[in-house]
């Protein structure tokens, strides 16, 4: 789905650059690399705070404890995602509510969202590779909670 090789071909000396500086300074964590990320981040959203975490997994398990949710609390996920994404709501003690995605788009299944949809205050959305999925949100206007990991 990714061409890593390729996307790195086209910025290779930038990127080895990079990480021979950190190697150098031996700065490895909230070094000034990691730091010009964030700004430069931050700058490019628009918005006041990005945090950078060491993984894909972690940014998850950050965004989940940011939310302040509780054991039982509903968290509704794609079958079609990274083991990632189910396990960091298990290992917060959260209910991860599985949903099935469709066969031609891999997008969650739309009438399968609707099913698993409940009254529950904390019912949040996980998304991953659902783009259709989150236009179908906001189009509705679901007043749930929404991550979204690419
Ligand atoms: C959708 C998704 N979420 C989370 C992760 C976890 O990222 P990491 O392996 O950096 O912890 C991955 C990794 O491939 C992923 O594809």
């Amino acid at each position: 789905m990714v061409d890593l090789k390729s996307q790195y071909e086209k910025i290779r000396e930038d990127v080895n650059a990079g990480i021979q500086e950190v190697i150098d300074t031996t700065t490895f964590i909230k070094g000034g690399k990691v730091n010009e990320f964030q700004k430069n981040l931050e700058a490019y959203l628009g918005v006041k705070h990005v945090i950078p975490t060491g993984n894909g997994t972690d940014a998850l398990q950050i965004a989940l404890m940011a939310l302040g949710l509780k054991p039982g609390d509903e968290v509704i996920t794609p079958t079609f995602t990274f083991i990632a994404t189910a396990e960091v709501v298990a290992l917060l003690g959260l209910t991860p509510v599985v949903v099935d995605v469709e066969e031609d788009t891999f997008n969650m299944d739309i009438e399968a969202v609707k099913r698993a949809i409940t009254p529950k205050p904390k019912q949040l959305f996980q998304f991953t590779y659902s783009v259709k999925m989150l236009i179908w949100m906001l189009f509705y206007n679901w007043q749930k909670k929404i991550i979204y990991t690419l």
